[in-house]
């Protein structure tokens, strides 16, 4: 069985710059730990928010890597260093606005504010890249309300099979599968 690799990027210029610990990309690497039941390698990276740096760094992780599925954590709002979603945009060949939908939908049920996240996934090549915002709370919330149909997008571009602990989430697969 081969590895799938997963690229989980933080964007942020503090955690970027030392001045707090990144809790954003453990909490997105815990999730995939508890979720996923075959075999997968994570590609960390932490970076700041600019728009050139993150479009390079999610280029050379579906690219060069390989990386069948990218998470970014942070730079979703409104600020004006918030450009994660127009860096995703930017590198992607097709937009997957269902997944940024969902997330915002779920997530309203949780914080008033989940209407100021942008966030965003999209495909390039053989990856499926999704933004969560930046908060480690809402990164289990973002992604228990979209990964059951996380697999089957990736079947679908050409990556490995994922599979999942059913007690957690359970992958949708139409039954032609
Ligand atoms: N979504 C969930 N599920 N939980 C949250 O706590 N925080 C919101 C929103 N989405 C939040 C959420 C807030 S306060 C902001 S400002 C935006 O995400 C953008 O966050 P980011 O700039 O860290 O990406």
């Amino acid at each position: 069985m081969s590895t799938a690799k997963i690229g989980i990027v933080t964007v942020s210029d503090r955690a970027s710059r030392g001045q707090y610990v990144d809790r954003g990309g453990p909490a997105v690497n815990d999730y995939l730990n508890q979720t996923l039941t075959s075999v997968w390698e994570s590609c960390n990276r932490l970076i700041g928010d600019d728009q050139k740096t993150i479009e390079a760094t999610l280029a050379n992780l579906a690219d060069e890597v390989g990386c069948c599925l990218i998470i970014t954590t942070g730079g979703t709002g409104p600020a004006v260093r918030d450009v994660t979603p127009e860096a995703t945009e930017a590198v992607c060949e097709k937009m997957m606005a269902g997944f940024g939908e969902q997330m915002r939908t779920v997530s309203l049920k949780h914080v008033p504010t989940a209407i100021l996240s942008r966030q965003t996934a999209g495909i390039r090549g053989s990856s499926l890249i999704v933004n969560l915002p930046g908060s480690p709370k809402a990164i289990s919330e973002c992604l228990d309300a979209v990964f059951a149909a996380i697999p089957y997008c990736i079947d679908l571009i050409g990556g490995p099979f994922l599979e999942t602990d059913p007690q957690r989430i359970t992958a949708f697969r139409p039954k032609n599968l």
